[in-house]
């Protein structure tokens, strides 16, 4: 049995419910993070990935939308750490916390509206395949900032990546990438986007629409400790189809290559040698397998004896 944080404590994951009259339900008022922690069997210790930074944009993102969750970063990370002790599973994990307008009222608006939170757990392997993908450029445009702030993960901007992820799917890609309304790329469909051009990573910025995301400043992170120049500026659609390698990077889809772009191959049509190397420092870091990364990791021990 899941346990699932709800208002205010520990409970079955099953009776974690609300009102179908519940505001956010109806018009997409809430905020959420989806944060991961991967196990290691030699150890019995599941490393999550970057927990307060997630916090971090959480509160940010309740900040846009008005939400007050009534918990600090501290406090947050403490409740998790707590869940997924008690939750003690022993594999990969998934950490999606939600704070949202709970009231049952018909009245669109964030005012006067009460707020909670919750935290469910829910194991997790790879969201995409990391050895080579195939996305089209969407005909869905990525939602604008002063539309629906795209710095902040709302619950209700997801239609627009459920929108393009579903016509992707149906035209038989894996993803798609987005472009703002202005023709440039934004990112993939819930995940930023880098390419590789003459040795240089090149992302986009967070003034074009994007969700500022954590694994795109780990990337950079890793660029920089590798001496890969990285540059951040707009990114046209026809330089995906010259790049010499081009990835997506989330805390889902993880470091995910893109081996083909509207029927276009990519580089070599295999992950590129940049892409490879990143991912491989990516994966062994999040498991605590770098000593120069542990920073980036919370460490949650289980008690050995319980199942
Ligand atoms: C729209 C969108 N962009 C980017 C990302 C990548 O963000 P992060 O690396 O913080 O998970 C995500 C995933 O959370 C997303 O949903």
């Amino acid at each position: 049995m899941s346990l699932a944080y709800f208002r205010k404590q520990l409970m079955p994951l099953e009776e974690a419910n609300v009102s179908i009259a519940t505001h956010a339900l109806n018009y997409g008022t809430g905020c959420f993070e989806g944060i991961r922690g991967y196990y290691n069997e030699s150890t019995n210790t599941l490393q999550v990935v970057k927990l307060t930074e997630h916090y971090q944009r959480f509160l940010r993102s309740c900040r846009i939308m008005r939400i007050d969750p009534g918990y600090t970063v501290d406090e947050l990370c403490r409740i998790t750490i707590d869940l997924l002790q008690k939750n003690s599973t022993r594999t990969d994990v998934y950490i999606r916390p939600l704070a949202f307008k709970a009231d049952p009222v018909i009245k669109v608006t964030l005012e006067g509206i009460q707020d909670e939170v919750g935290i469910f757990t829910v194991p997790l392997g790879d969201y995409l395949p990391t050895t080579g993908i195939h996305v089209m450029v969407s005909s869905w445009r990525r939602l604008e900032d002063n539309a629906i702030p795209s710095r902040a993960k709302v619950t209700g901007s997801y239609v627009n990546t459920a929108l393009a992820v579903a016509d992707a799917h149906l035209a038989g890609f894996d993803d798609a990438v987005f472009l703002s309304e202005n023709g440039h790329v934004a990112e993939g469909s819930a995940a930023n986007l880098f390419i590789v051009r003459d040795g240089m990573l090149i992302t986009t910025p967070g003034t074009e629409n994007i969700l500022e995301g954590i694994t795109r400043n780990i990337v950079m992170e890793l660029a920089n400790d590798l001496e890969i120049p990285v540059q951040v500026r707009p990114i046209d659609r026809t330089e995906l189809y010259v790049a010499d390698e081009l990835f997506l990077v989330g805390t889902g889809v993880q470091i995910a290559p893109i081996s083909r772009i509207d029927h276009r191959i990519v580089g070599s049509g295999t992950a590129g040698p940049i892409t490879v190397k990143l991912q491989r420092i990516y994966f062994d870091a999040s498991r605590g397998l770098i000593p120069q990364y542990l920073q980036w990791l919370t460490p949650v021990t289980y008690d050995a004896r319980k199942e």
